[in-house]
């Protein structure tokens, strides 16, 4: 399947005049490839779609899959290859759908099955792959097997469904260990016995309302083989999974007084890593077992000839342990957070990048970047800090408030290096609109978990409803044109259903869409260049202007050479050089470029890069003979 199609990079902006002679690239995709055999996840642009906030169909106030029908072409004039979809499945929403009640089912809030299948077929004639969300660690309480547990027998067949145990305490009114849940608070809830007396606990490393599967269960593993094949034969392309490091528990489940974080933390980690006999820090994380659930689904996964794949959200430590989930025969991608919560640092940025470029080598994988997701607050906002590598949990009014110009610059510059970069990326939705967190909004509109349960605690945290603010698509229309749609015509749609801040007014679509200079433009440019030259199957080496102690990080990337598998003809070689000034000075750039795309219009001062800024040199040199 063709990706979104390429329009030719447009000649040089003004601002690279400074090479006096704009060649704009010209080898035909085709040409460029010559890879006939690599799947299309290897180097696919990836974007985030999170349902509730994407785009409302019918004006009740919250996303649904309607919503994102009337936006596919959106999606295919930004240029991205493929989307995945947050968790659209029956829920009752305790954590906004990642608690699922029914995996074979669109929930009423969202929309239909059969508009499940009219996205999935719309997006493959549009050329865009799609990629649903999985989770499996846990369901909803309201899921029918948790409800026949609650009504089971200690011991019964139904409880073995899940993780229920017996407290501890002379009357069993203390929890079975000590785990807490990743959103605060124990991680264990007591039950009530149909006569009314308190009865066993179950585990929910997550809110109450999502109890833990029970993976040494065969038939959990039989149940989620056959989630993977419903959806696989409706036609979806792979699918992104939950949690994919939680599934199978220490043996005895031992003791663990420590705190595991989303995303940054994975645990407290010993001084000396030792490769061959690491333990993992959690004894509910990164256990040895899960490796076995996700050759399994690999075997499933190849019974289809879509090349499926399988993309793994795990936030393990340190690094090498992420690529266990994609060695030969397991998964096939898995989010790369340490590029994620490496921040606005060319130190950081660049360990990141070494560290994951050597250990995807070791075991065969290709590598993935991104910058945010709906579990983080959005890079726009976190660069804007007064030290932008710090990763907060969330924004309030009362804490430090970012500045987005200054974050919003660092945050062009920062995907001219996630999308120069070879491997695949995920983009978040409205990251190419250049969105901030909503870093003001009012507790009483917050849903997420996290905020509810840790509020009156010694360690409240703000949740991550600020990075799931509805996306703003008309500057003057109610809700910045978050109705789209049939809705958008009808009268008065409902307000979205978090409240968006003021200054997403001017980043709305139809300010950006075909408006020179925008962040919209800057990332439809990057991706027609990356998908011209292939640059995500291109091979990359730090360039002669890395300086990493001086704020630089500076890589090339290069492909073409060999020659054409049909003609024989030889293919000329195209490198594009990424200089990125992450630094405090104005930087030097190449010279013996021909073409240039600068992060911002003023990128370019005295023939030098400027601070927080980023810039992509490309060149074509002549086929050897
Ligand atoms: C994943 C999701 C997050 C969710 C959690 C529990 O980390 O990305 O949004 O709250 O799993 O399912």
């Amino acid at each position: 399947m063709t990706p979104a199609p390429h329009h030719a990079p447009s000649s040089v902006p003004s601002s690279a005049a400074h090479t006096g002679q704009p060649a704009p690239l010209s080898t035909p995709p085709s040409e460029a490839r010559n890879r006939p055999s690599n799947p299309w996840w290897v180097d696919a642009v990836i974007y985030q779609v999170y349902p509730r906030s994407f785009a409302d169909g019918n004006g009740d106030g919250m996303g649904d899959l309607p919503g994102v029908i009337a936006q596919v072409p959106y999606l295919q004039r930004l240029g991205v290859d493929a989307l995945w979809l947050s968790p659209f499945y029956v829920s009752p929403q305790h954590d906004a759908g990642y608690d699922v009640a029914d995996y074979r089912n669109v929930d009423p809030r969202f929309g239909t099955l059969a508009d499940a299948d009219e996205l999935i077929s719309t997006a493959h004639d549009a050329g865009l792959r799609i990629i649903v969300d999985l989770v499996p660690n846990h369901t909803s309480w309201d899921h029918e097997w948790f409800v026949e547990a609650l009504a089971a027998e200690p011991g019964s067949p139904a409880r073995n469904r899940y993780v229920f145990r017996p407290g501890t305490g002379d009357n069993g009114e203390l929890p079975p260990n000590d785990w807490s849940s990743i959103f605060g608070g124990p991680a264990w809830t007591r039950t009530e016995n149909p006569d009314g007396t308190p009865g066993e606990w179950y585990l929910h490393l997550f809110d109450t309302s999502q109890p833990d599967l029970n993976w040494e269960n065969p038939e959990v593993h039989a149940e989620f083989e056959s989630i993977l094949r419903f959806w696989l034969d409706r036609g979806v392309d792979g699918f992104r999974v939950d949690v994919a490091h939680g599934m199978i528990k220490a043996e005895g489940l031992p003791p663990y007084a420590g705190f595991a974080n989303m995303v940054k933390d994975a645990g407290d980690l010993p001084e000396f890593i030792d490769r061959e006999n690491f333990v993992p820090p959690t004894p509910y994380f990164d256990q040895d077992g899960v490796h076995e659930i996700y050759r399994e689904w690999n075997r499933v996964l190849a019974e289809y000839d879509h090349e499926p794949c399988l993309v793994a959200e795990a936030w393990v430590a340190p690094v090498f342990r992420l690529f266990r989930y994609v060695r030969p025969g397991e998964m096939h991608q898995a989010f790369n957070f340490a590029f994620l919560v490496s921040g606005f640092d060319a130190q950081r940025v660049t360990d990141a990048i070494q560290e994951s470029l050597d250990e995807a080598a070791v075991v065969g994988a290709t590598n993935t970047w991104v910058l945010s997701n709906h579990d983080t607050v959005r890079h726009v906002s976190r660069f804007g800090l007064a030290d932008p590598t710090s990763y907060p949990e969330g924004i309030a009014a009362e804490d430090e408030q970012p500045d987005h110009v200054l974050g919003r610059r660092r945050a062009r510059a920062a995907a001219m290096v996630e999308l120069g970069l070879p491997g695949s990326a995920y983009l978040y939705q409205g990251d190419e609109l250049g969105l901030p967190d909503h870093t003001t909004l009012a507790d009483e509109h917050r849903e997420d978990p996290t905020f509810h349960r840790t509020r009156n605690t010694e360690a409240p945290e703000t949740g991550r409803d600020g990075c799931r603010v509805p996306m703003p698509w008309r500057a003057e229309a109610p809700g910045y044109g978050f109705a789209v749609g049939a809705a958008e015509a009808s009268a008065t749609p409902a307000d979205p259903w978090l409240p968006q801040p003021e200054e997403y007014r001017a980043l709305a679509a139809d300010q950006q869409v075909d408006v020179a200079g925008s962040t919209f433009e800057l990332y439809r440019e990057l991706l027609t260049i990356r998908g011209e030259l292939d640059l995500g199957t291109g091979a990359f080496e730090w360039s002669r202007f890395h300086d990493p102690a001086q704020g630089i990080v500076s890589f090339t990337v290069t492909t073409g050479g060999g020659k054409h598998l049909g003609s024989g003809e030889p293919i000329p070689t195209q490198t594009v050089l990424v200089l990125a000034n992450m630094g405090a000075s104005p930087t030097a750039i190449p010279e013996e470029y021909t073409a240039a795309v600068f992060s911002d219009d003023d990128a370019l001062v005295n023939q030098q890069l400027a601070p927080d800024s980023a810039a992509w040199f490309m060149k074509q040199s002549a086929p050897e003979a």
